[in-house]
This record gives structure tokens, C-alpha cells and sequence, in this order.
């Protein structure tokens, strides 16, 4: 049976690390790391999402400022806003609460946030800095960066020489940032998706496979190399007529099929969802200790 790779233990040492990191920044040079979310509209998602991120920052000692605007707010008037967070010296980290209504390009504010303050790691300057290696100064999506901890803390080592990765599904905000990830780390690495042939014999090739389709269950457990580490980034609702919610949440990793072969896999809930929120937190003292000229802390 599979080592259970627990997201809760994993989010809480990332926790502590960076409220220790801001009280040691606090205490040395007086600088208190600040954040910033920005929502626009009432998404009952978005604002869930915003407001655990909000009351996390608080936990960590940082300041927390969320600006709620109106669904009807205009593209000048955030990128005004994103314009102001940019010169504002008590704002490290900035994030915009995608998706914005239709009517705003989302492309054109996610590159107007100051790339040193972009904690999402979705500008162009950042995934630049990803793809090519420079992860001294990059920001790096919060998901894939939780997944690459998830993995490190698993197998011991930040070094995967020898090991084969695969990963399935090539989104911005996922597939193509883990697989760099991955490949920073001296993995050789494989990204699959929907028009990959034969995909499960793909998957038997990994040591390290990784799920970020969106599918639910997709992988079986015959697609897992026997002693792999399965890394499920699926969040999926599926009907659950006998349950009181009347859904259930599943990864795109069928684990109970899964967890007979692999090594060591991450299970939903419970898994890499809980690091999203936790390297937003990681990235923000970062950026602060960068703007302060120190070394920052490592996760
Ligand atoms: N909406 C869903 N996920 C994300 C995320 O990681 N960052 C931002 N800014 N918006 C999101």
C-alpha cells in the first residue's frame, strides 16, 4: 500500500516556515510583508478563495489588504488600481482572483502587475524566468510550486537525476509550470495530454507522474509504475445522491485503484489543494525578503 502524502502536515510546516521568516524579517529590518487580492464581482468561488487567502496572510503576521470591486468596475479602473499596489512599498505580493468578468481582458492585467509582485507567477517575465532556470528570482504558479514540495519532501531530495516524470496536461497555470519545475530539478520529463497516444503506457513510464486534467479518475491504477509517486492536482465534483451535499470530490487519479501500486500518492481532498494557499503565503515572504535585499527562506 501507497505512503499517504498528507497536504494538511505539508501546508503546516510551509505555514511555520513563513511565519517564522516574517518575524525574523520584522524583528531585523521592520519591514512587514503585505498582500493584496483583488476581486471583481461576487463569484461565490472567487470569493471563498479570497477570503481564505485573506485570513491565512493574517495568520502568518502579514498585512492583508482585499479590495472587493463591483462586477461593473471598468478595465481602467483596475488597472489603475494594479497601477497604485505596483508603487505601493507596503504591498509585496499582488493577485487578481481570476476569472474576471467578460467585459475585462484578463491577459492585459495579469501583465500589468509589477513582475516582482506577481506572487501567481502568471506574467511573462516570471514563466520566463521558470523556463529558464532562474528560480533565485522567478515567482512560480502556487499549485505546481506546492507539488514540487509535496515531491521533494517524498523522496528526500531536491535532486530527481535518473527519474522520469510525466505529466499529464499542458494548462499554464499547471501542466507547463510542473514540467518545468521538474525539469529544473533534473528530471526527464514528459508532458502528455488529450491527443497523446497511448497514454496510460506514457504514464507506466513515470517515477514521478503527475494528474492535472481535470477528468475525474481518469488515471487508473494500471497506469501507475509500480513503487511511482502519483501527484493528483484533480479537483473534481462528481454526483453523490446518497451524500447530503449530493457531490463528492475526486482527483483525476483513480486512488483506491492507484494506491495498491504506487510508492507514495497524494489523495483529494486532502492533498496538494490545501498547498495552493500556502506557497501564495511562501511567495509573499519571499517577495518581501527579495525587496529587502536578504536571502529568503526555502520551502
Ligand atoms: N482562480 C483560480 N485559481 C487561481 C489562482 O491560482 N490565481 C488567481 N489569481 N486566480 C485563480
Amino acid at each position: 500500500m501507497a505512503e499517504r502524502i498528507d497536504g494538511k502536515v505539508i501546508a503546516a510546516e510551509v505555514l511555520e516556515t513563513v511565519k517564522a521568516a516574517t518575524e525574523k524579517l520584522v524583528s531585523e529590518t521592520g519591514v512587514q510583508p503585505g498582500i493584496a487580492v483583488v476581486i471583481v464581482g461576487e463569484d461565490p468561488a472567487s470569493e471563498f478563495y479570497v477570503r481564505s487567502k485573506g485570513k491565512r496572510a493574517e495568520e502568518c503576521g502579514f498585512k492583508s489588504v482585499t479590495h472587493r470591486l463591483p462586477a461593473e468596475t471598468s478595465e481602467d479602473e483596475l488597472l489603475k488600481l494594479i497601477g497604485e499596489l505596483n508603487a505601493d512599498d507596503t504591498i509585496h505580493g499582488i493577485l487578481v482572483q481570476l476569472p474576471v468578468p467578460d467585459h475585462i481582458d484578463d491577459g492585459k492585467v495579469i501583465q500589468a502587475i509589477s513582475p516582482d509582485k506577481d506572487v501567481d507567477g502568471f506574467s511573462f517575465v516570471n514563466v520566463g524566468r521558470l523556463v529558464t532556470g532562474q528560480l533565485g528570482s522567478a515567482f512560480v504558479p502556487c499549485t505546481p510550486a506546492g507539488a514540487m514540495v509535496m515531491i521533494r519532501r517524498t523522496l528526500g531530495t531536491g535532486d530527481l537525476s535518473g527519474l522520469t516524470a510525466v505529466v499529464v496536461g499542458r494548462s499554464n497555470i499547471v501542466g507547463k509550470p510542473m514540467a518545468n519545475l521538474l525539469l529544473a530539478a533534473n528530471a526527464t520529463v514528459t508532458i502528455a495530454h488529450s491527443r497523446t497516444r497511448d497514454l496510460p503506457a506514457v504514464c507506466r513510464e513515470a517515477d514521478i507522474l503527475v494528474a492535472a486534467v481535470g477528468r475525474p479518475e481518469m488515471v487508473k491504477g494500471d497506469w501507475v509504475k509500480p513503487g511511482a509517486c502519483v501527484i493528483d492536482v484533480g479537483i473534481n465534483r462528481v454526483p453523490a445522491p446518497e451524500l447530503e451535499k449530493k457531490y463528492r470530490v475526486v482527483g483525476d487519479v483513480d486512488y483506491d485503484g492507484a494506491e495498491k501500486v504506487a510508492g507514495s500518492i497524494t489523495p483529494v481532498p486532502g492533498g496538494v489543494g490545501l498547498m495552493t494557499v500556502a506557497m501564495l503565503m511562501a511567495s509573499t515572504v519571499t517577495s518581501a525578503y527579495r525587496s529587502a535585499g536578504l536571502e529568503p527562506p526555502g520551502f
